[in-house]
């Protein structure tokens, strides 16, 4: 593994990298503002189950998918069955996409650690409505993303990962001893947080956390295939992956620990009317938390620099991934050098980052009802991500079938123990059931909200099967025949 020039140099080294990929937003936003939306502790139960039961299978095949070929998700998937290499596309149309928007809210987090120390209660609005400013932030926090991907997969990615990962754990950890630390009303957030009560529990909650369970873990974003290229056979695939679920669990757990005590002893000091449906979106992390934080005093302040300072490093890592998966394969097929890559891919970005950002903010542009940011992520995230991990799972389950991939896996040294058992039967069966539940619920909400049917539902869901189906053609037309290249194709 060490002797090659663009993988990563340890194991170590890859769990990190690929855990600064899981953890991220949607751990340390996402994952509060959903539990608290579909209902506390139970629905962080079934999350940690979904976890457990879908996640961890769809990772191991997708890190296998993409070690196995040591080539970029075309090649990966092209190696499998050739006429299937357009899952690849998939694989990478989708990162290529999330980069354009969560560059955007990668900025809003520069702008709030920046502006911690001014008081960031009220900045939101401000802010996000000033076109020049949102691009301005989003250019930075892209700059921070170029500067680690163009240094390469060892001298980047695994080198920033090895320093960031610690520090966002120990200001995690900090920040959730504080909030912990604060009295009154912490106990009342914690009994929100840790005490299931299962009448909360329907379908939608469950959909809701099986979803957040694939975006929070990189799944179906070609994100694993690509750093599971970057490893050699030597890394236990189930050890890796056990490693890096259970990092990115703790940290959206953690993040759960510092959010609600101080919600609620906010609400009860201040006698603040949380509304649970107003959580939604950016509300929670860019307008009630700074408003919990302005309530501290000079503490607060302080605790926000470095809350904020840790979302960045969480955003920052993950969006290094994104950035990293279309990257290599522009590299790999395109023979560019990575600096070249890399320079395209960010200016690409950032162009399609500034509509994006002034359309979130509010101005007057709108597709099918959305503004560009919730669009792309309804696109990317609801519609497209379940079936690129399903196709994972396909992949290994049925196009190979799960004794070959054992097989294969046990010939290359690896020892899967109790999970022998239990993947073959997941991966074939339950996985890709319920990812396609996943789909078909998912599409189901989108088209018929509340049972009543919407035209812009329907035209989102058109717009990502009219993606896949262009990713699709593009395959069938210029890189089923041709090379599409592996690592050792980098300069
Ligand atoms: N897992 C990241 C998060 O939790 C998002 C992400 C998805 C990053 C896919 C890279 C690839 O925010």
């Amino acid at each position: 593994m060490d002797k090659k020039k663009n993988g990563f140099a340890s194991g170590l080294g890859f769990v990190l990298a690929a855990a600064g990929s899981a953890v991220g937003l949607g751990n340390l936003w996402g994952f509060p503002y959903k539990t608290q939306e579909y209902g506390g502790a139970a629905f962080v139960l079934v999350y940690i189950a979904c976890v457990l039961l879908i996640g961890a299978v769809t990772m191991v095949c997708e890190i296998f998918i993409g070690r196995r070929a040591q080539a970029n998700p075309v090649t990966a998937f092209k190696n499998i069955n050739p006429k299937f290499g357009w899952f690849g596309v998939l694989a990478i149309l989708i990162p290529g996409f999330i980069a354009c928007y969560y560059s955007v809210l990668g900025g809003y987090t520069v702008r709030f650690a920046a502006n911690s120390f001014n008081g960031n209660a009220g900045t939101m609005d401000e802010f996000a409505a000033n076109g020049w400013l949102v691009t301005l932030f989003t250019a930075i926090f892209i700059a921070g993303a170029i500067f680690v991907v163009m240094a390469g997969v060892k001298g980047g990615i695994e080198k920033a990962s090895k320093v960031l990962m610690p520090a966002l754990f120990i200001l995690l950890l900090g920040t959730a001893i504080f909030s912990l630390c604060l009295g009154e009303g912490v106990a009342e957030g914690l009994e929100f947080y840790l005490k299931p009560d299962f009448k909360k529990l329907g379908g939608t909650e469950i959909l809701a956390a099986m979803g957040q369970a694939f975006y929070s873990l990189s799944l179906g974003m070609g994100a694993m295939i690509v750093y599971g290229s970057y490893t050699g056979k030597k890394i236990s695939l189930v050890k890796s992956t056990g490693m890096i679920c259970l990092f990115d669990t703790m940290v959206a757990l953690l993040a759960g620990f510092a959010v609600f005590p101080a919600l609620y002893h906010y609400k009860a000091v201040e006698g603040a009317a949380f509304d649970p449906s107003e959580m939604k979106g950016s509300t929670l992390m860019f307008k009630t938390l700074p408003m919990v934080f302005e309530s501290l005093g000079i503490v607060g302040k302080i605790v926000s620099f470095l809350f904020f300072a840790m979302v960045v490093i969480a955003a920052l890592t993950s969006v290094i991934s994104l950035l990293e998966v279309v990257c290599q394969f522009v590299i790999q097929k395109f023979r560019f050098s990575r600096k070249k890559a890399v320079a395209l891919l960010a200016l690409i970005c950032f162009a399609i980052s500034i509509p994006v950002g002034i359309s979130a903010g509010g101005a007057d542009v709108k597709l099918f009802g959305m503004d560009l940011l919730t669009f792309f992520d309804t696109v990317t995230n609801t519609v497209l991500m379940p079936v690129c991990a399903f196709f994972s799972c396909i992949a290994v389950g049925w196009m190979m079938g799960p004794k070959k991939a054992v097989g294969e896996m046990e010939r290359d040294g690896q020892k899967l123990g109790f999970f022998r058992p239990i993947f073959m039967f997941m991966v074939k069966y339950v996985t890709p059931l319920l990812i396609l539940a996943i789909e078909i619920l998912g599409v189901y909400e989108l088209v018929f909200p509340e049972g009543k049917f919407s035209g812009n539902g329907l035209g989102i869901t058109l717009s990502a099967y009219g993606l896949l189906a262009v990713g699709a053609l593009v395959y069938f037309l210029f890189f089923k025949k041709s090379d599409t290249g592996t690592n050792a194709d980098e300069k």
